[in-house]
């Protein structure tokens, strides 16, 4: 872990730094916003070095300055699972989304690049504790088994699980799912409600939400339970499917940071409550997801 003193409105960090970005992995991709260039040489290595010197001074200087410490210095690492329109989700090779805008504005404000890594919904939580990436950004609701393992900050969007059935579906509300297969993306709340409601043995596991979806159209289950918006997202592109009235389970999404990097999750969590007040937030919400 290499430390950064992370200044608010670094504006020629942000520069040097979005040119210093060494996204190698075949999974991690840049927001639509950044470029990052691929390879870091010794020279802007060395750049890198200087730059982060003048940086330093200068922070000393800002009452605002906190310090944050990120995995890859300079940039704030992001797991996701982009198969969660409208939150994250492929635009071509750029993860696009809810989820990718709201963390874009949190990197810009602390002054860093963002790299997101696209990995199973499930790896997240892991990813996170073991510092492979600085946070978990994924329509990810707080949950107590979730807490046990990584801190949440505040809360940004609220998520609802529906039940997507095909039109004409003799289940009609929740209270029809007793002895019904019911479709899941592994490792979600979905997956764990349903699994305490109605037992293991009627609830199958998709590798995401997509696929979950899939199994429904080709009638291997009866129903999928989701989060609302990709619900309807996936309801949209398939036709012959609907979404139950009846709620199922209403959600807070935060995002999750390592229990051993309270100093990235207070940072964060100015960060966002700022964006929250001057309306980004809501903005980006609005962006995405249409009034009914
Ligand atoms: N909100 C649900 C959960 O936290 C599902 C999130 C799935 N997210 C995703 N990017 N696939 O368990």
């Amino acid at each position: 872990m290499k430390k950064l003193v992370a200044v608010l409105l670094a504006g020629a960090m942000c520069f040097s730094l979005a040119a210093c970005g060494s996204g190698t992995a075949d999974e991690t991709v840049t927001s639509d916003a950044e470029v990052a260039v691929e390879e870091t040489t010794d020279e802007t290595e060395a750049a890198e070095d200087e730059t982060a010197a003048a940086d330093t001074e200068e922070a000393a200087d800002t009452a605002a300055a906190g310090e944050v410490t990120t995995a890859t210095e300079g940039v704030l690492t992001m797991g996701t699972n982009a198969a969660f329109p409208p939150y994250e989700y492929y635009e071509g090779d750029a993860i696009v989304g809810i989820d990718a805008e709201v963390a874009q504005a949190i990197a810009e404000k602390l002054g860093l690049t963002l790299e997101i890594v696209d990995m199973d919904f499930g790896s997240i939580i892991t990813a996170v504790q073991t510092g492979k990436v600085d946070v978990g950004i994924a329509g990810m609701t707080v949950e107590p088994d979730r807490l046990e393992n990584v801190d949440f900050t505040d809360s940004y969007a609220t998520g609802v699980q529906v039940v997507i059935v095909p039109e004409g579906s003799e289940i009609a509300s929740v209270d029809d799912l007793e002895g019904k297969l019911i479709g899941v993306q592994e490792s979600t709340t979905g997956w764990q409600y349903c699994t305490e409601d109605y037992g293991d043995e009627n609830v199958i596991p998709y590798p995401n939400g997509a696929t979950a979806v899939q199994a429904l159209m080709d009638g291997k289950v009866d129903c999928v339970v989701i989060d609302q918006q990709p619900a309807l997202s996936f309801v949209e592109a398939n036709e012959g499917l609907t979404i139950l009235d009846t709620e199922y389970a209403v959600e807070d999404y935060a995002i999750a940071v390592s229990k051993d990097n309270t100093g990235l999750k207070d940072a964060i969590n100015t960060a966002l409550n700022e964006l929250i007040e001057d309306g980004t937030v809501q903005g980006i919400l609005d962006k995405y997801i249409s009034a009914e």
